[in-house]
């Protein structure tokens, strides 16, 4: 768990299926937890827990990634993308995107930063079918402004 005095973590994905995991995980530990996806009224139940947010957020866009981050000790970027869909391409999500949370996260003096990722942090770890089609488009991880452990 994040080391973070219970403060608020933004959960990036919040709504799909790692990420609602992870929300039910922080809040069970005490965090208040800021769900930000998309569609965030597609979560399976009634957000009534007063430790739960929703927020709308594209991590396309850098206005509404600012907006989702504001406050958060941490985040954790759950996003996720399996089928390419014109301009949305692994690329656009597991690269650039991820890059823009980054980027943000250092903005905003957000403490802690969590990235999962399909595509394979390490270029030397077993492939994944996501991680071979990324690598053949010359993909590579962003270099963030966090340290990475794996
Ligand atoms: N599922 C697994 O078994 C598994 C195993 C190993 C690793 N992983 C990794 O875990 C991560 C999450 O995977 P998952 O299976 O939980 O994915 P998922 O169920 O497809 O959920 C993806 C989440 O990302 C949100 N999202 C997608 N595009 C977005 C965007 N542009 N801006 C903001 N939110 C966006 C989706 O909500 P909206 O569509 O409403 O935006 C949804 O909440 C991925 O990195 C995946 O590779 C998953």
């Amino acid at each position: 768990m994040l080391s973070l005095r219970n403060g608020l973590i933004c959960v990036l994905g919040g709504t799909g299926f790692l990420g609602r995991r992870i929300v039910r995980r922080l809040r069970d530990h005490g965090h208040t937890v800021r769900i930000a996806s998309r569609h965030p009224q597609r979560t399976r139940s009634p957000i009534t827990d007063e430790r739960l947010q929703s927020i709308r957020t594209d991590i396309g866009d850098e206005t509404s990634l600012a907006a989702a981050l504001t406050g958060t000790q941490g985040v954790v970027n759950a996003v996720s993308l399996y089928v390419e869909r014109g301009n949305t391409t692994f690329r656009s999500v597991h690269v650039e995107g991820a890059a823009r949370v980054a980027r943000q996260a250092r903005r905003g003096g957000v403490e802690r930063l969590i990235h999962v990722s399909g595509i394979g942090a390490d270029p030397g770890s077993d492939s994944s079918p996501m991680r071979r089609s990324c690598v053949r488009r010359s993909c590579s991880v962003p270099t963030t402004p966090f340290s990475t452990r794996r």
